[in-house]
């Protein structure tokens, strides 16, 4: 069986939104190069496969009584430019940045990441969004987000054309010949000519094909879209189911749409959301989460859970529960966030309680190394999961305490690697490189089927 894949995702003083109020935080963290470079250099100890940096382009403008409170994507760096610095200052991680189909143009997208696989030998990965909140739409002329499943159609458009342009080049087109004085070999350039609905695209991206042929590409839809969409294109999920059960029905029916891309259950990982809280007992675990989550302030819980069920909720007591009738019809933005905190909601919980309780599609896990080792063993050998996403509420602290306690006991179960191999993040997940089309045909398959048309 493959190892675990253990990625994480990274955002200033730790993930949990009163993570910043601790006593001794690095208030300033998210700005903080250092900061991050020694973050992903813990990740690289504990022999992590993924630094991964989210981002929504934009920032909210309402609602600042909470949104001041919470600094949550909020004085963040735009995540290709942080990690082309983590590049200089790391070896082996891969480094996973989100950029936005519906916020920008394929030729840059495609350049961006091309330039970030060359100077980080290899290790660049795109996490493919469609984004979900209006702030950012109106920061690109649009008054609000487009619907749902037409942020999906010009994702798909979007990243047909990227692979393309990912393409424009053979392996070995820049031949660099003084003798001939040939830079590189024209026969090998391929312009690319799409003329598509939403994108028109004719030419050839001015950088050579980058180390991993195309640089991974991860998703993290849980709709219906958001999953073919993925079965499709992606090779790294973020799923975000938090029980077992729904985890193991997400993991079938997604891996269940490979065959019909033509593609097999070991081209994709999916991985379970996690935030681990490690301590030497049960108990002091439990404090440690406890004594965070004493510091999150009612606005802040009335805004988190109202930007997912996608309602105001400013002002409604904590200690009752929200009204039905305020629950929207369907959600436009995260569809499985918002399912989660409706079903709350139905349940009878108050909104303190759904506050507390509510996982954004990452399961909070607590206890010993051992603990948390049979859980991620227990969903990893289930079949729910090839790996974990994990977010830390507090870091460095818990990260350090991850690597230090439960890395080693994951070790010493056969679970993770211990070292890494391979030369490429693709080699080291055992994901394959995508051949050129116009290579040799014993090099593989084509690497940009056809766009399939959407039904
Ligand atoms: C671990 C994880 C990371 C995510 N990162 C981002 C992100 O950086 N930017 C973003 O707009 N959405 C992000 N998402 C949200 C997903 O892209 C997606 O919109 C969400 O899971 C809802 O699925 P749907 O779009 O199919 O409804 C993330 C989701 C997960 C689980």
């Amino acid at each position: 069986m493959a190892n675990m894949v253990l990625a994480t995702l990274v955002q200033g003083t730790g993930a949990h939104p009163a993570s910043w109020l601790r006593t001794g935080s690095t208030v300033d963290a998210s700005l903080d190069i250092d900061f991050y470079i020694d973050a992903a250099r813990i990740c690289e100890q504990g022999k992590f496969d993924l630094f991964f940096i989210a981002d929504t382009p934009g920032v909210r403008t309402d609602n600042l009584q909470a949104w001041s409170k919470y600094p949550f994507y909020t004085n963040v760096y735009e995540p290709l430019t942080l990690l082309s610095a983590i590049a200089g200052a790391t070896k082996q991680i891969g480094l996973g940045g989100t950029v936005s189909t519906s916020f920008f143009e394929p030729y840059n997208v495609a350049r961006m990441f091309v330039s970030l696989d060359h100077l980080s030998h290899g290790r660049a990965a795109w996490n493919v969004v469609t984004s979900a909140d209006d702030y950012a739409a109106r920061n690109f002329g649009l008054d609000r987000l487009p619907p749902h499943d037409q942020r999906y159609e010009r994702a798909k458009e979007f990243v047909h054309v990227v692979k393309q342009l990912w393409d424009s080049w053979e392996d070995d087109a820049f031949v660099h010949d003084r003798a001939s004085g040939l830079y590189f070999d024209p026969a090998k350039m391929h312009v690319v000519d799409h003329q598509g609905k939403h994108f028109s695209v004719n030419g050839a991206l001015n950088i050579a094909r980058a180390p991993q042929g195309h640089p991974v590409i991860i998703q993290a839809g849980a709709s219906d879209a958001g999953k073919e969409f993925a079965a499709e294109t992606a090779e790294i999920v973020f799923a975000s189911d938090v029980t077992f059960d729904k985890a193991k029905l997400f993991y079938d029916d997604l891996k269940g749409r490979l065959p019909k891309y033509g593609r097999a259950a070991g081209d994709l990982k999916i991985l379970a959301g996690m935030a681990p809280v490690v301590g030497a007992t049960a108990e002091e675990a439990e404090a440690k989460f406890q004594d965070l989550q004493r510091l999150i302030h009612p606005d802040v819980a009335r805004m988190r859970v109202g930007r997912d069920l996608e309602v105001d909720l400013s002002g409604l007591p904590m200690d009752e529960p929200i009204p039905l009738e305020l629950i929207p019809e369907k959600a436009n933005f995260h569809q499985a966030y918002f399912n989660q905190i409706v079903a709350m909601i139905r349940s009878g919980m108050t909104l303190r309680e759904i506050s507390l309780e509510y996982e954004r599609g990452i399961a909070t896990v607590r206890g010993t190394p051992q603990q948390i080792a049979d859980h991620m063993e227990e969903w990893f050998a289930g079949g729910v999961c090839d790996g974990f996403m994990f977010i830390f509420y507090t870091m460095p602290g818990l990260l350090r305490d991850f690597v230090e306690m439960v890395v080693p006991e994951l070790q010493r179960r056969g679970l993770v690697q211990i070292d890494y191999s391979g030369d490429t993040m693709r080699e080291r997940l055992g994901l394959s490189r995508p051949a050129h089309p116009h290579a040799a045909p014993a090099a593989g398959r084509a690497a940009v089927p056809a766009l399939a048309t959407s039904d």
